[in-house]
């Protein structure tokens, strides 16, 4: 008799990949300054820590917040007993005003059509149970966060069907990779409910184009299916060209009284934008009342703490923080995002175009010997264990392509990026060194005449020159 579950034991988790693997390595021999120099540098973390002094000034600024006061009185006592789990009407306003803040005010959120979840990946998995039947699947274009596959499958029973994205036009999405993918999932019998894709894009930092998206639309509306778009990432847009939402797009092409119109969902969090991963606070959008009131039934499985909602109900509500906050941290990852790419760059190292996120996609391709999976696999080995960073390999998220990598650079210090940086361009050197040394000696053993080469094999299997 099996003791547990069929669901506790099944590996649809995904916890045995590479992704969680290079965590786990790094959790045995962390990187530390000062205790531990040699050790292994964590840039497998897509954490924003780079405007953490931003929030704590806030903080210190506003005492009640954080003290459960409320204009001196303590409100502690409410604030233990809350437990609706509609939310609190002040932090959802604040919080649609922060997410149309961050769209340039293009759109605007109506905080009744907004359910509060503990992070996106609840908010992503409720929207799998509202949406879809076990066995039924959404299409994801790769390569994408290697969380899905345990946030969207795991406990929904729910399937992913890749839309393949290459290289060639910059992981683009096409249409002839839609329908592809469309085609794959019913040549799997599988019905397909929906496609989800993430805007801006993790793992690949680039926020998608009205092209893209205007795609989506059509064939979303073509196929009478969902459109869930994850924008987790849509404050940490630091260079042109600009976020555009999918709301947006929904908006110019007059759609509200359409029947696409309930059928595209927002997924957000204030895990990347504000840096809180460990607040827990997500939220679904959708234009559709059933969606709403299903998903705000199933938020009883991952609230927001009434004491989290109340202090960043204060501080989402101070507008002038907030888009002070807003500019200077995307002014932030950029001088990050550029310190990566030059230093990279003088490894012989590229990344793709990028212009959001925390991680640029970069191009390790010319460090395999072969091109497969099971180079990129090697590589990364070394790289985590002999220059002693954390990565994560393209393969993880689904790419198609061997040799690319995510790398992120907010959550650590500017001279542990550039230490970094250092370690890789050692390693890309000594690799070149190796490989001239090799080329060497294969040059010197084609200038020997064959029959002493074979005479020299016949008698000893080292090469001439080593003996
Ligand atoms: C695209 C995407 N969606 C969802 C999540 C989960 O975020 P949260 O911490 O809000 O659950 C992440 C986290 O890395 C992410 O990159």
């Amino acid at each position: 008799m099996r003791l547990l579950s069929r669901k506790a034991t099944c590996n649809t988790h995904g916890q045995d990949s590479s992704y969680f693997l290079g965590w786990q390595e790094y959790e045995k021999n962390p990187y530390d300054e000062i205790k531990n120099p040699t050790g292994i540098i964590q840039m497998g973390l897509a954490e924003n820590q780079l405007s953490f002094d931003l929030l704590e000034s806030w903080l210190a600024n506003n005492p009640d917040a954080a003290g459960f006061k409320k204009a001196g009185q303590s409100i502690f006592r409410e604030l233990a007993l809350f437990q609706d789990y509609h939310g609190l009407p002040e932090f959802k306003k604040a919080l649609v005003e922060f997410m149309a803040e961050i769209r340039g005010n293009k759109v605007s959120f109506n905080q009744n059509k907004i359910v509060l979840t503990a992070g996106a990946t609840s908010a992503n998995e409720t929207l799998m149970f509202c949406l879809a039947e076990p066995g039924e699947a959404f299409l994801l274009p790769t390569p994408y966060y290697p969380g899905f596959d345990r946030d969207l499958k795991w406990r929904t029973g729910v399937e992913i069907v890749p839309i393949q994205c290459t290289s060639s036009n910059g992981f683009q999405i096409t249409a002839p990779a839609l329908e592809e993918a469309f085609q794959e999932a019913q040549k799997r019998n599988l019905r397909v409910k929906g496609v989800l894709v993430t805007n801006p894009s993790n793992p690949l930092g680039t926020t998608m184009t009205r092209n893209e998206l205007n795609l989506l639309l059509s064939f979303v509306t073509e196929k009478g299916i969902h459109l869930i778009s994850d924008e987790i990432y849509s404050g940490t847009v630091f260079s042109s060209p600009g976020f555009v939402s999918i709301l947006e797009v929904l908006k110019d092409r007059k759609c509200e009284n359409s029947q696409v119109w309930n059928r595209v969902h927002i997924v957000y969090s204030l895990s990347k934008d504000l840096g809180l991963p460990g607040f827990r606070v997500g939220a679904i959008y959708s234009n559709d009342d059933m969606v709403v009131s299903a998903a705000t039934k199933m938020s009883s499985f991952g609230l927001v703490s009434s004491q989290t909602q109340y202090l960043l109900s204060a501080l989402l509500s101070d507008k002038k923080f907030t888009r002070n906050y807003i500019s200077e941290n995307q002014k932030r990852l950029k001088q990050r995002q550029k310190l990566l790419v030059k230093g990279f760059e003088k490894a012989g190292i590229s990344c793709l175009a990028s212009n959001a996120g925390l991680f640029c996609w970069v191009n390790m391709k010319h460090l395999l010997s072969s091109n497969t999976f099971t180079e990129e696999m090697e590589l990364w080995k070394k790289i985590v264990h002999e220059v002693k960073l954390n990565i994560s390999p393209g393969s993880s998220c689904h790419c198609t392509e061997p040799g690319w990598f995510r790398v992120c650079f907010a959550n650590i210090s500017e001279e542990t990026l550039n230490l970094a940086i250092q370690r890789l361009k050692s390693f890309v050197e000594s690799m070149n060194n190796q490989s001239h040394h090799q080329t060497l000696k294969s040059s010197r053993r084609k200038s020997l005449p064959k029959w002493v080469f074979r005479l020299s094999f016949d008698h000893d299997h080292r090469e001439p020159e080593e003996r």
